[in-house]
């Protein structure tokens, strides 16, 4: 039996009756798969290993150790929402690493997108690996796999999907939700009471802000890309369109023009502003924000944030333009 394949008898979770159904049926195969068990798990913040994270805690509590990296190319807030829900209210196991010096240093210089992603890629894996090391008897490594990862590539995700760890590092996988789909894996955290801004985030490249710090990394752009998206992010779900909107975020790119501020001119960074609609990513269409949200928007990050005189809004649709600018 091909046990990549979805088993027919599994419904398609659509109600919480339905998903409380899967977390206690899940929470037995669990406790069956992993006994007495210690069990790693690279915790994100994305819902895929935030759901799957809160099923393992439920199932096997403590002998869970969740590691999570900051690598410095997060959203603002996001690291302090992990530790907040994962450590603070679920009680988890949480190895906090603060590894920003550590990416931003093996960044520095590096402007091609590919080498960038690479670069964060083996990274990760490197600082994930060296955690695990330091733990005795773990046997389990869970993931965050999901249905169509299995459809696309039989299994390899992104960087957050370790799936490159060293020789003797090799651990049973534990794949809670592999056979769901994302609305449904969206349905079991909101079942699991996770926050509603982590079961129904948009889509985030693993890669992270550092695909939106165009070129060559640096902390000053990098800031700007983090300040700029947290102001974008409050004033869309202060207007309502969190949730509605696919995909939205800005973008800094290495390049700068000329403004006045107080009466001095400057010579500063500009923000790009991408609200984007889509089924599955392969196409995209612009997102038709209000003018007057435009200018609150711009406004603010002008205002706010440090380096920046000029704020653009991206009106290319994919194609011909991709969703992220590198
Ligand atoms: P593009 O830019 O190719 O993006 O139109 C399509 C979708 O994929 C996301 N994306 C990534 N996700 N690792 C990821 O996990 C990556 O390197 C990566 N690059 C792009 C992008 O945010 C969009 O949702």
């Amino acid at each position: 039996m091909n046990n990549n394949v979805r088993p027919e008898s599994l419904e398609r979770i659509t109600t919480l009756e339905q998903a409380n159904d899967f977390i206690a049926e899940q929470i037995g195969e669990l406790r069956r798969q992993i006994g007495d068990g210690k069990v790693l798990l690279a915790l994100s913040g994305g819902v895929d290993s935030s759901v799957v994270a809160a099923l393992l805690i439920k199932a096997v509590g403590k002998q869970l150790t969740c590691v999570h990296v900051n690598h410095g190319l997060l959203r603002k807030g996001e690291p302090e929402q992990v530790i907040e829900v994962f450590r603070n209210q679920m009680d988890a196991n949480l190895i906090y690493v603060d590894a920003v010096d550590r990416f931003l240093d093996k960044l520095a210089g590096v402007s091609d997108p590919e080498q960038k992603r690479k670069i964060i890629g083996k990274e990760f894996i490197d600082v994930f690996a060296e955690e695990a090391e330091k733990l005795d008897g773990i046997r389990f490594l869970g993931q965050g796999t999901i249905y169509p990862d299995i459809l696309e590539s039989e299994g390899v995700k992104s960087h957050h999907n370790v799936g490159g760890l060293p020789e003797g590092l090799q651990f049973e996988l534990v794949e809670p939700v592999k056979f769901l789909y994302k609305d449904e894996v969206r349905v079991v955290g909101k079942a699991l009471g996770l926050p509603d801004n982590m079961v129904y985030r948009q889509p985030f490249p693993g890669p992270g802000l550092g695909v939106r710090c165009v070129g060559a990394i640096t902390r000053d752009r990098l800031e700007a890309v983090r300040e700029s998206d947290a102001i974008l992010r409050e004033e869309f779900a202060a207007n309502g369109l969190e949730g509605k909107v696919w995909q939205y975020f800005t973008i800094v790119p290495d390049f700068r023009s000329t403004g006045i501020k107080d009466g001095k001119r400057t010579f500063e960074w500009f923000v790009v502003i991408r609200a984007v609609n889509s089924i599955d990513a392969t196409a995209a269409t612009i997102e038709e924000i209000p003018y007057p949200l435009l200018h609150k928007i711009t406004d603010r990050i002008l205002a706010e944030v440090p380096g920046v005189n000029r704020v653009l809004y991206d009106l290319s649709p994919k194609p011909v333009s991709t969703i992220e600018w590198e």
